[in-house]
């Protein structure tokens, strides 16, 4: 037998349009289920049209249909009077729930006599031979859809004796719709690799989203490692009087990203194989003018003390819009905004956000990672207080042996890469960059000249992996991640002290 669709269009076809309610009784089936195909027949195209109608109807009540199985109250009262001798009336009235209603109503209809001389109290007696059960007939008739065949009075009184009820229901005319057919075609739900090679996804029909599906509610939220590593990071830059800096850009012009910086205009990183270029917009337009003239001028031709780079700087290099590739742009920023205060302060920041590189990737290495960066600023700072800042921070993390390596950052002179011994893994390891920011960066600015600030970097991916074990940096972001992982994985608890 062809599927409740297909059935509906052979109805639709043989009967040149027919209602959802006739097709229900056509096929046995409940109305709400035609309703649904139909619905189902709409989403397929133009196959029908489906016009709205509401329409009344009588149906038998539960009642009702307790009479047409076992018969109306009086009928059953009636046939509870023996055919001779009678029964008492007392007796009767305990016979059947409804005995009450049907011994009136048997009374009424001459079918019963009652006998008050009787001793022991009243009886009952049949006064005819037979009877016909009229109600039971007539509510028969209403379930053949055929109420119109009753007189009013037989029709008000069942519905009195609510055995009857008109219900009203939403129903739907079908007609043919300009694609109609009365095969449905299944439609495609993938567009898969075969069809675009065959090319037999011109001939297919596809189905249409629907937006309004929900999702399915997920029980609960897990934390990924990044973020449970970061709270900890946070945590000890909060205890040690550190203030979060606001990272949420991850545009950034070229400007606050490499020129505020001190990093050359024609530095290697500045290159689209390091970098992400914005094609659109492919500038920032709001500078700091004055400033800029600054920074244009101590790369150009140098000042404070220093002979500069010497080369034509532009505005067009620095207006170009990149994904920022350090959060030091964010500390040029704020060093900035904390130069145009009236009166300077000394300060703590620190931020922990993402940071984009145009990088060829591999097991450690990622497009996009997380950078921890702290910065303090104050009246003549050293080396020395770099060194110990560092330590004070490493220690938290339950780390105490420290190394300093010379490197070189365009921005910081002098610069230290710093490793740590790691008592799990047994060596030392590279965990950072640091270094004091130069005068050609800060001066511009409008630092006091014996303002000092000290800085220093790390990656959140690195201290995640060892803390978590992970020796891939696919398996803790981007789509090859195991969800299990993230479920599974507890919470964070570094070493600290
Ligand atoms: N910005 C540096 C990097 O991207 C880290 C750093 C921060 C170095 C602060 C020195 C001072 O690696």
């Amino acid at each position: 037998m062809a599927d409740l669709p297909e059935q509906i269009l052979l109805l639709v076809k043989d009967k040149n349009g027919i209602g959802t309610d006739e097709v229900a009784r056509t096929c046995g089936c409940q109305h709400q289920n035609i309703v649904g195909a139909v619905k189902s027949l709409q989403a397929l195209g133009n196959l029908i049209n489906a016009e709205q109608r509401t329409s009344k109807h009588w149906e038998v009540t539960k009642e009702g249909l307790e009479v047409v199985t076992i018969g109306s109250h009086e009928a059953r009262i009636y046939s509870l009077v023996p055919e001779s001798g009678g029964i008492l009336q007392a007796e009767l009235m305990k016979a059947i729930p409804n005995a009450k209603v049907g011994f009136s109503k048997a009374m009424s209809a001459g079918w019963l006599e009652v006998d008050k001389k009787v001793e022991g109290g009243p009886k009952v007696l049949r006064k005819v031979d037979t009877i016909e059960d009229n109600v039971k007939q007539q509510l028969e008739q209403v379930q053949r859809g055929d109420i119109d065949g009753l007189t009013d009075k037989q029709r008000n009184d069942l519905k009195k004796r609510k055995l009857i009820h008109e219900v009203t229901v939403n129903t739907f005319f079908i007609t043919q719709g300009t694609e109609f057919s009365t095969k449905v075609t299944k439609l495609e739900t993938d567009l898969t690799p075969e069809m675009l090679v065959s090319g037999s996804w011109k001939e297919k029909k596809f189905k249409s989203y629907n937006f309004d599906a929900l999702g399915v509610m997920p029980p609960s939220g897990h934390l990924h490692p990044l973020l449970k590593v970061r709270a900890e990071y946070r945590q000890i830059f909060l205890e040690m009087g550190f203030s979060e800096m606001p990272t949420n850009n991850f545009i950034e012009s070229s400007f606050w990203n490499f020129d505020a910086l001190f990093q050359p205009q024609q530095h290697p990183a500045r290159d689209s194989h390091d970098t992400f270029f914005i094609s659109d917009p492919a500038n920032a337009h709001e500078f700091p003018m004055e400033y800029l003239e600054r920074v244009k001028k101590v790369h150009s031709e140098g000042g404070y003390g220093s002979q500069g780079y010497k080369y034509d700087w532009t505005i067009e290099e620095a207006k170009k819009n990149i994904l920022r590739t350090h959060t030091t742009a964010v500390s040029a920023r704020m060093l900035y905004k904390l130069a145009q205060e009236p009166e300077f302060r000394p300060v703590k920041y620190f931020s922990i956000d993402r940071v984009f590189r145009n990088e060829t990737l591999d097991a450690t290495h990622l497009a996009e990672f997380h950078q921890i960066e702290g910065v303090v600023a104050d009246y003549n700072l050293t080396l020395a207080d770099l060194i110990g800042v560092i330590h004070a921070f490493f220690k938290k993390l339950g780390m105490e042996k420290l190394r300093f390596k010379p490197a070189y950052n365009p921005y910081t002179e002098p610069s230290m890469e710093i490793f740590g011994y790691h008592e799990g893994l047994k060596k030392w390891v590279e965990i950072g960059n640091s270094g004091v920011f130069r005068p050609e960066m800060l001066l511009p600015m409008g630092l006091p000249e014996d303002v000092v600030v000290i800085a220093w970097g790390l990656s959140l991916e690195r201290p995640t992996m060892i803390k978590y074990g992970i020796n891939n940096i696919r398996d803790l972001i981007g789509p090859k991640v195991n969800l299990q992982m993230i479920y599974d994985n507890p919470m964070c608890r570094l070493d600290k002290q």
